[in-house]
């Protein structure tokens, strides 16, 4: 029984190959190491270099390995990038979707849990939003995962190929013995760059926007620790392993932080003034982002055990007080 991670050697599948190998899963991981670290990889993992674009490279992989299911986090997801550079994400997160089916078609797999993500709803009419409410994406990172989505539901009607789809809200924090965790260069999401300026590494720290229909006028976003999300992933192997039928799932705790109340939980932790600006909007970020996961307890039976934001952000500065410049390999 073999579990491959693709883009294991980002944030969140390094965390999730790590939980893996630590209930003795055999584990192989491939990864282009563009955004991704090979110091965040698990020894005990067998790591493969190449592009999940690449069939050749996927098909030289399935026939060393014998994969029984596949976990997907290959992707790029920074939503201002997507912003300037729309094809980019429809080539590597959409095209790279298609490939990868392709060959889980040739080699008989037929299970495979990847990351979607909470901005395939774009604004939401509700909140918390459920699985089932309207997905109109206001970005095209969001829009490129809700394509995988889709493409993935007919390969499942016409080849058999189960999936669970994994709607993130918004991860942080890191591995609790400091061993891995979140290393973007550029750095580009609100917790890690408030954590910077905490240490001194960045001067310049914007709130983007404090004129949106939401508590204090900043935007909501909904945080769950990043080993709580790596858990689902595994459970959710569980579920397609036992038999049950392909499903989508929200990942979040149904609590929204405003961006302001983070800033203000991430003073506390760090006991830092933290001197920030209020910026202009930034261009396709929806104004609430909150989770309804129920769904995901009651089916995968998952259970986040980080609730509180403040016990998130403090794994997040301890993984940045002892990792200043990341995994430094780049
Ligand atoms: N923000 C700032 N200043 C910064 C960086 C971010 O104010 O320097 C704000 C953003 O405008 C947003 C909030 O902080 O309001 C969170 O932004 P992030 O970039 O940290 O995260 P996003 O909500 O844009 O996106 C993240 C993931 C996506 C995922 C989404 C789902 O990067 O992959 O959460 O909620 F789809």
């Amino acid at each position: 029984m073999t579990i491959a991670v693709l883009g294991g050697a980002g944030y969140i599948g390094s965390h999730t190959v790590s939980q893996l190998v630590k209930a003795g899963q055999d584990v192989v991981v491939l990864d282009n190491l563009v955004t991704g670290h090979r110091l965040a990889v698990a020894p005990k993992a067998r790591f493969y270099q190449g592009d999940i674009r690449d069939y050749k490279f996927l098909s030289q992989v399935f026939t060393q390995e014998k994969i029984d299911g596949i976990i997907h986090f290959a992707a790029f997801s920074v939503v201002p990038e997507s912003m300037q550079d729309p094809l980019k994400y429809f080539d590597n997160n959409t095209g790279g979707m298609i490939t990868l089916l392709e060959a889980m078609k040739q080699f008989g797999i037929d299970k495979i849990v990847f990351s979607s993500t909470a901005a395939t709803y774009g604004e939401p009419e509700r909140v918390p939003i459920h699985e089932t409410d309207p997905q109109v994406p206001t970005n095209p990172y969001g829009e490129s995962k809700l394509a995988m989505e889709k493409i993935i539901k007919w390969a499942d009607a016409a080849y058999g190929i189960h999936f669970v789809a994994l709607r993130y809200f918004n991860v942080a924090g890191a591995m609790p013995d400091g061993s891995i965790g979140e290393d973007h260069k550029p750095e580009t999401h609100l917790i890690p760059i408030i954590l910077q300026a905490a240490a001194g590494t960045r001067s310049n720290l914007q709130i983007f926007g404090d004129d949106y229909p939401t508590k204090d006028g900043t935007n909501v976003r909904d945080y769950v620790h990043v080993v709580d999300l790596a858990d689902a992933h595994i459970l959710a192997m569980h579920y397609l392993q036992a038999g049950n039928p392909s499903a989508a799932f929200n990942l979040g705790s149904a609590t929204g932080f405003s961006n302001l109340e983070i800033l203000n939980a991430a003073r506390t932790v760090t006991g830092q003034a933290i001197p920030a600006k209020i910026g202009p909007r930034r261009p396709g970020d929806p104004s609430t982002l909150i989770a309804a996961s129920d769904k995901a307890r009651e089916r995968l039976g998952w259970q986040p055990h980080f609730d509180d934001v403040e016990a998130i952000i403090a794994t997040a500065w301890q993984w940045h007080q002892s990792h200043p410049n990341g995994y430094g390999d780049r």
